[in-house]
């Protein structure tokens, strides 16, 4: 529905005026700034002041600046127009949450929800009012050091994430008062960037673009998502940024996407690198005409619209069209009727906890050889490691604001946990290590990767166990013990090196604020684990990228990890498939159930859907959660379909001995692909459905379209 008062406002708007709110900036208290809102040449702040944010020391946000420079504009500027102020609240603000992909792992929308309620909770009291998450780019190469960031190698997934967060951001109301814009970035391509390098090129076919990138995208739509974040990558020799049929034609016209889309830090000037625009003002017209909307920081907009305009490159409508959508988002999320912050004081003990369920459901038990976990409390257990004492890096990239003081490491937890626990005396001097750990039988080797090489512009050659690391390992199993690692990385890495020197592996991510509390619960059974993979483990990096959900072959696809499509040197077989993880209990799972198995494309198209359920008995004495996985293939289609497709997911806790039913529905659009024609369609035919515990899962019943 078109707003009628934005209207208006915008008929009063001078051409500059409205060239004005296309501007964002660097937050800056000075003189020069305010009075640059006064002449309204500013729509936007961004509260960062590097172009990587994420692992570089930001000025923390200033809530009386904020309230002082919102006040220029809204008192001082001609038409009173409000800025919007946004910053990279990621995956938390003074409480942080585990980082994206770990919170993948969770497979919980649900109390993924929570959590970035909580996250818009905390930043919109100090006057955030948009954020640049979530990063919803599918990712099937962790090198790429931005796969911290998404949610894994999965397109259905991502976008149900993508859903969760964005509802959690904006609420029900977007107008309330902890309520903030979420912005679903990077469109797109970007996660597909060759070998990994960062800002480098994505070689993305229209069908795998449409059918593997885009969906995330899709879901953040239909979730209402305010904003989306243009990609600094090309596709097929077109730089996003200033592709008009993707941002315009894909996202806007065909997606239904009505909120505004701002570039990435510096991208339109950057398409000057990119060698298709010759300077700023070439570089603005590109963008403009491409209907994107915000420029972020580069002055491309407010120093070339004007004289574009005049000399008839960019028309006034266009302009016209930027300016409205950018002015309802600001009406919708209420800066007209609230545009200042009063900050309440906030019960972070109840973030806290939340943030502990996210942290407990992310950690993912990828191996325990003869049930060695959960350790006893009575049990003299050695801990050793560089991950002994560590608070920050538990917090993961991208994490500007947090409390570090309410980081505690492992040796705090463990202290808490158990007297009898034998803690290294030193972290580097080998003969003090093996001295400390002399008398007992098992020893947890803390091992991990810095914060600092997850993130933007934190690409690796060599994603496997650091070789030093791997030593520590193998010394202490050389020497007789029982050796548990938990891994502490921001991406999937290669294990096969390291795997047989471990009896048990608790996969512990980057998982926020209570990511010890949560690692020593595990690991003493006061929680049992949860997480499963959202990205295939490889075994060394050389068989990156690996995916689960690739498309039938001309040869053996059943055997594709392990057939002709494999290695001589290395199994092709991930080391830990997607979809996994272990629990301290065991789950026998029955035959799914269709009750009717054959549906008209018609009876699709009008909402009717396959209903499959499948029953799981927990055969253990420990109640657990379970994360039933239901996968599709489409038998013959007109192109290439994947040998399995996740299409739907449930986590429910299933106490011990009991048995709980699992449900999933499938209608046409879980059934559907892009085709040739960037169609998206349901082809009649068979359809085999896969439901278990991970994406290796074979039991399967066969439903029909006709
Ligand atoms: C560049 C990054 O690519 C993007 O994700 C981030 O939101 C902006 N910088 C702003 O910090």
């Amino acid at each position: 529905m078109v707003d009628k008062k934005i209207l208006e406002l915008i008929d009063k708007m001078t051409l500059d005026e409205k060239i004005g709110q296309l501007n964002q900036e660097g937050i800056r208290d000075t003189e020069e700034l305010r009075q640059r809102i006064r002449e309204g040449k500013i729509g936007s702040i961004i509260l960062t002041n590097s172009s990587t944010a994420g692992n570089e020391k930001q000025q923390a946000v200033m809530c009386e600046l904020l309230n002082e420079l919102e006040r220029v504009a809204v008192e001082e500027s001609r038409l009173g127009i409000p800025i919007i102020f946004g910053r990279d609240i990621i995956h938390g603000h003074h409480v942080v949450m585990p980082i994206p992909l770990a919170t993948a792992a969770t497979f919980n929308t649900d109390i993924t929800k929570k959590a970035y309620r909580v996250i818009a909770k905390e930043a919109s009291n100090e006057g955030v009012q948009w954020t640049f998450s979530p990063m919803i780019d599918v990712s099937r190469d962790p090198r790429w050091g931005r796969c911290v960031e998404g949610f894994g190698e999965d397109p259905y997934l991502a976008g149900k994430f993508a859903g969760a967060i964005i509802e959690g951001f904006q609420g029900d109301n977007y107008d309330a008062k902890e309520s903030i814009a979420a912005c679903a970035k990077h469109y797109i391509g970007y996660g597909a960037v060759e070998g990994g390098r960062d800002y480098g090129k994505s070689e993305i076919s229209d069908y795998t673009l449409r059918n593997f990138y885009l969906p995330p995208f899709k879901e953040a739509v239909k979730s209402g998502v305010a904003t989306v974040m243009s990609s600094f990558n090309e596709i097929s020799g077109q730089p996003v940024t200033s592709s008009r049929y993707l941002l315009n034609d894909v996202l806007k016209e065909e997606l239904g996407f009505d909120g505004f889309i701002v570039s990435d830090w510096y991208s339109i000037a950057q398409l000057i690198n990119q060698g298709v625009a010759e300077n700023d003002k070439d570089a603005a017209m590109l963008a403009a005409n491409a209907e994107l909307d915000m420029d972020m920081v580069d002055k491309c907009y407010i120093n070339n619209l004007s004289e574009l305009v005049s000399e008839g490159k960019v028309s006034e409508e266009t302009i016209d069209r930027m300016v409205y959508r950018i002015l309802k988002i600001k009406s919708l999320f209420g800066l007209f009727d609230n545009p200042y912050v009063t900050p309440e004081t906030i019960d972070y003990e109840e973030h806290k906890k939340i943030a502990k369920q996210c942290s407990d459901e992310a950690i993912v038990l990828l191996k325990n050889k003869n049930n060695i976990l959960p350790l006893s409390k009575d049990e003299k257990v050695g801990f050793v490691g560089p991950f002994l004492h560590e608070k920050r890096s538990h917090l993961g990239t991208w994490s500007l604001d947090p409390d570090i003081s309410m980081v505690s490491s492992i040796s705090e937890e463990v202290r808490k946990c158990s007297d009898k626990a034998v803690m290294a005396d030193s972290m580097y001097l080998w003969d003090e290590i093996l001295m400390s750990i002399k008398t007992v039988d098992t020893v947890v080797v803390l091992l991990g990767e810095s914060f600092k090489v997850t993130g933007e512009a934190c690409g690796l050659v060599n994603i496997e166990l650091p070789v030093e690391q791997l030593e520590y390992v193998k010394k202490i199993k050389n020497i007789g013990k029982k050796v548990i690692g938990v891994l502490c990385f921001g991406r999937p890495i290669g294990l096969l090196d390291a795997d047989m020197y471990f009896d048990a592996i608790l996969y512990a991510w980057h998982s926020g604020t209570m990511a010890s509390k949560s690692i020593v619960d595990i690991l003493y059974g006061n929680v049992s684990p949860s997480g499963r993979l959202p990205m295939s483990f490889p075994r060394k990096t050389g068989q990156v990228p690996i995916y689960y959900n690739y498309p039938l072959l001309p040869r053996d696809s059943s055997n594709y990890y392990d057939g002709y499509s494999s290695y001589h040197d290395v199994s092709g077989m991930p080391m830990y498939p997607f979809g996994y993880g272990l629990s301290y209990t065991t789950f026998e799972y029955g035959k799914p159930v269709c009750e009717c198995k054959h549906l008209t494309l018609d009876e699709l198209k009008n909402g009717k859907c396959f209903e499959i359920s499948i029953e799981v008995k927990n055969t253990g004495n420990v109640d657990c959660k379970e994360t039933c996985q239901c996968y599709v293939n489409d038998k013959i289609a007109s192109m290439t379909r994947p040998i399995k497709e996740l299409k739907g997911f449930s986590k429910k806790l299933i106490p011990a001995g009991e048995t709980k039913t699992f449900k999933f529905k499938l209608g046409f659009d879980e059934l559907a692909f892009y085709n040739a024609k960037g169609e998206f369609v349901v082809e009649s035919g068979e359809f085999l459905v896969y439901v278990g515990a991970d994406c290796t899962t074979t039991e399967n019943i066969t439903i029909c379209v006709e």
